[in-house]
């Protein structure tokens, strides 16, 4: 019998395939004569996403444009391309296979989801309620885990990349493929230092051979976004020495055999918690456990209750924080909602904190208009490009900047 010559030919890889046909089919289009502007999404330097409808098939849509003068051509495919390879996954965010340019902007378009992201929902200093945590870390861990089967790497777990669309969480989807590379690529610079980069990362020192893509810091990234979902605050500022909140965590994480003292900070988790926490925030990379580890503690609880009762009890986005507790649940959403506001006013006036009680720091992003970390205590938006000049608000533990 003769064997088949098929066997011989290289795998296709479906990401490069369709970057190139992307490109070559990448046309010059006019908004406004296909799409109807409802609002904008979400803003910064790179530019904007909007939220649209199509004008021929009335569905709303999210359109994200990157700024032709900031973005390469090869960065948009590249962005482009990973969204859509990864989008047949239910909990990563869906794609239209429509991309464009204009003459500002390449653009892209996503499903529209109709709850915003997942910062908007975390009650500074509260956290979610255990049950819509846990739902929502399921959906994120499952996305991850894919991702990282297909060997990418996503590289900006966060909060604001976490699309909802219910603030119970019962449907959320990954997003924001902008810095995801295949795992073991090189990578020059690690891009700038935020609460979610795992220590391996935040020393000063580039290793002379650079840095190699590795699913391990996701994993860490995970660990941090699970904290602030359950806390409402940022474990550290950095994942550096110099950090007081984050040494304390290191020196618990070394004295493992030893026993010692539970940080301060993570003394409100259960048992079982701080065994899952121990090995997705584990120091050294080799030893992280894989995202797949969050799944075998989910039968138990996370949260040991508390004098504000279990967070579990109240529903998500109620508000229902310390410091509010006469309020009625819908007063708490207001004044939830008034606080986020003012978080991102805030951040669009930095000034306004220097009066405040607590020391503030400055540390680079370039990108003030998104929001900045907040050690254990505060909680605001990080721009997933910390390098120069953004501003990092530290209050004390119990203080919020606003
Ligand atoms: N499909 C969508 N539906 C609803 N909101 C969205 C959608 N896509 C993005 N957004 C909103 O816009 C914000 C920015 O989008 P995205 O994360 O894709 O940009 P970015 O690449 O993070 O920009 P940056 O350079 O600031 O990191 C999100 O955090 C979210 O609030
Ligand atoms: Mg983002």
């Amino acid at each position: 019998m003769s064997s088949s010559p098929v066997v011989s030919s290289p795998p296709i890889n479906i990401v490069e395939e369709l970057q190139v046909i992307t490109a070559q089919n990448l046309e010059k289009l006019e908004v406004n004569k296909y799409y109807e502007v409802i609002r904008e999404l979400g803003k910064g330097t790179y530019g904007k996403v909007d939220l649209v409808i199509h004008k021929m098939r009335g569905t709303k849509m999210a359109l994200k444009f990157l700024k032709k003068k900031t973005t390469k051509l090869r960065s948009f495919l590249r962005e482009y391309s990973i969204s859509l390879y990864l989008s047949p996954c239910p909990f990563i965010i869906n794609m239209f296979g429509i991309a464009f340019e204009t003459d500002d902007y390449y653009v892209f378009a996503q499903e529209y989801a109709v709850a915003g992201d997942l910062f908007d929902i975390i009650p500074p200093q509260v956290g979610l309620p255990e049950p819509v945590a846990k739902r929502c870390v399921h959906q994120v861990a499952i996305a991850l885990d894919y991702m990282h089967y297909k060997k990418l790497v996503h590289r900006d777990i966060k909060p604001e990349n976490v699309l909802i669309f219910d603030r119970e969480c019962r449907k959320v989807k990954l997003s924001d493929f902008g810095m995801t590379r295949r795992a073991g690529s090189p990578v020059k610079r690690v891009s700038g230092t935020i609460p979610y980069t795992a220590p391996e990362l935040c020393g000063a020192a580039e290793p002379s051979e650079g840095f190699c893509v590795d699913p391990a810091t996701d994993v860490w990234a995970f660990g941090v976004l699970l904290f602030c979902m359950l806390t409402g605050n940022f474990p550290w500022e950095k994942a550096l020495p110099t950090d007081a909140f984050y040494e304390e965590f290191a020196r618990w994480q070394r004295a493992r055999r030893s026993g010692g003292p539970v940080p301060s900070q993570w003394r409100r988790f259960t048992d079982e918690a701080l065994r899952m926490f121990r090995k997705l925030l584990s120091l050294d990379p080799q030893r992280r456990c894989s995202v797949k580890e969050v799944f075998r503690h989910f039968g138990r609880r996370w949260m040991l209750d508390t004098e504000v009762g279990i967070a579990g009890g109240a529903a998500a986005g109620s508000g229902n924080h310390q410091g509010a507790l006469s309020s009625t649940s819908e007063e708490d959403e207001e004044d939830e909602d008034l606080l986020v506001d003012r978080m991102k006013q805030q951040t669009l006036s930095p000034a306004v904190c220097g009066g405040s009680k607590m020391g503030t720091m400055e540390t680079g992003s370039p990108q003030g208009h998104r929001y900045a970390a907040v050690a254990p205590t505060g909680y605001e938006r990080v721009a997933r490009d910390n390098t120069s000049g953004s501003r990092i608000l530290v209050t004390t533990p119990i203080e919020i900047c606003v």
